[in-house]
């Protein structure tokens, strides 16, 4: 077996389990100074104070004084697209709002008709770039979401080519499927969530591509009603739930997400008081989304009320081509402690233990026995992860016990 032993960690810092939250996890940070992490194979072996280990390893490096944390976990892409929004985006600019553009059949359906005249191999080159981006900032787990497809091949193309770019990355993709806009066409949108339940979600269950379903409640989207039906299915066929609620209106996705035990509820930009209260006694994770607020203007999801509630937050890039342009999961962890209000120590939780939660998973910390994720900050002080602005406090991340960038 082949054994490496990293020394010169100025702090190993990673979330430790506080006592249980109804599923998702409450956790603060355990900070060891001169540590040491010995990796055996694609697993850590063995970590804490460098003078407390006595055995031997074949391999060494020395970081140099610099700090260690838990890869990152991005909760919430849709890294797979075809075409630009930038004409959208000038428009808005301009003042012109993203869900007028959406209701006058541009924006998401632009992105749409792009993607549907996308090959698989096309939709793979495209997104291989943006989530190599995601990897260099610091992201050793990725969610990728489909819902650029609207018919049943297109969103499964959408989910090959995921699984195509699982062959071609070193860290792990967890895939989605995204239902995210109806029909326009009241008649239609009937017809459309039968095929849905009929056929595309039995499909993607048989063929293992995605792990859950999220759908988007929201005015020129889904009701809460048709989105119940849709995740009710889901459920049937053995798969995760996940919604996009709250971000422009509250129209019940957010209710809908705690009465189903949904693993996430995402966006939240539009969250009352009231609601925090009700995350704050639910196991289903509020996943907060930076890049949106800042590219839309929308007001930033109430992270810090949403703590204060008891809630399990985690935070996600939501990269996409027309609410979030941002390729940096370490970016929207700096953003979340800007613009949402959490602190340091929360948003580094938020984009680790909370965002494992989110997926479902059981992972987001340096603990022996795990897979040896993790990310080596430019200095000796694991805050300036959060700190850092404009460039990368990224130093080198490490996948399976691999480095893969830096
Ligand atoms: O998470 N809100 C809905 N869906 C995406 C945006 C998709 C798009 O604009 O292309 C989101 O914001
Ligand atoms: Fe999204």
């Amino acid at each position: 077996m082949a054994s490496l032993i990293v020394t010169g960690i100025s702090q190993l810092v990673t979330p430790r389990r506080t006592g249980a939250h109804r599923g998702a996890e409450m956790r603060d940070l355990l900070v060891v100074r001169n540590a040491a992490l010995v990796l055996r194979d694609d697993a850590i072996a063995w970590m804490g104070a460098h003078d407390e280990w006595s055995g031997e390893a074949e391999e060494h490096i020395d970081l140099g004084g610099r700090a260690v944390v838990p890869g990152l976990i991005d909760p919430h892409t849709h890294a797979v697209w075809a075409g630009d929004r930038l004409d959208d985006f000038e428009a808005r600019c301009a003042a012109v709002r993203y869900e007028a553009i959406l209701a006058s059949g541009g924006g998401i359906w632009h992105t749409i008709r792009e993607t549907a005249n996308a090959s698989c191999a096309e939709l793979v080159e495209l997104a291989l770039p943006r989530v190599e981006a995601l990897i260099r900032s610091g992201a050793t787990t990725i969610e990728v979401k489909s819902g650029y497809g609207f018919s049943v091949e297109a969103e499964l193309r959408m989910l090959e080519a995921v699984r195509e770019l699982q062959a071609r990355v070193p860290v792990q993709l967890v895939p989605t499927l995204l239902v995210h806009i109806p029909p326009t066409d009241a008649s239609e949108r009937e017809q459309y969530r039968a095929m849905l339940c009929s056929k595309l979600i039995p499909r993607v269950a048989r063929s293992g591509l995605a792990r859950a379903v999220d759908i988007f409640v929201e005015e020129h989207a889904w009701s809460a009603a048709d989105a119940e039906a849709v995740l009710r299915c889901a459920q049937a066929h053995g798969l995760g739930i996940k919604l996009h609620a709250e971000q422009f209106h509250r129209i019940g996705g957010l209710e809908l997400a705690i009465a189903l035990g949904a693993l996430s509820v995402d966006h939240l930009e539009a969250c009352s008081a009231e609601q925090c209260k009700l995350l704050g006694g639910a196991r289903t994770v509020a996943t907060i989304l930076p890049g949106v607020s800042l590219h839309l203007g929308l007001p930033p999801a109430p992270g810090r009320a949403l703590i204060d509630a008891g809630a399990a937050v985690a935070v996600g890039t939501d990269l996409n081509p027309g609410s979030s342009p941002l390729f940096s999961i370490s970016a929207a962890l700096a953003f979340a402690v800007r613009l949402n209000g959490l602190t340091p120590p929360e948003a580094l939780v938020a984009c680790t233990a909370n965002a494992a939660a989110a997926l479902g998973m059981e992972s987001g910390a340096l603990i022996a026995g795990r897979r040896a994720d993790f990310v080596v900050v430019e200095s000796e002080d694991w805050r300036n992860l959060a700190y850092t602005l404009g460039s990368s406090a990224v130093h080198q991340v490490w996948a399976s016990g691999r480095r893969v960038a830096g």
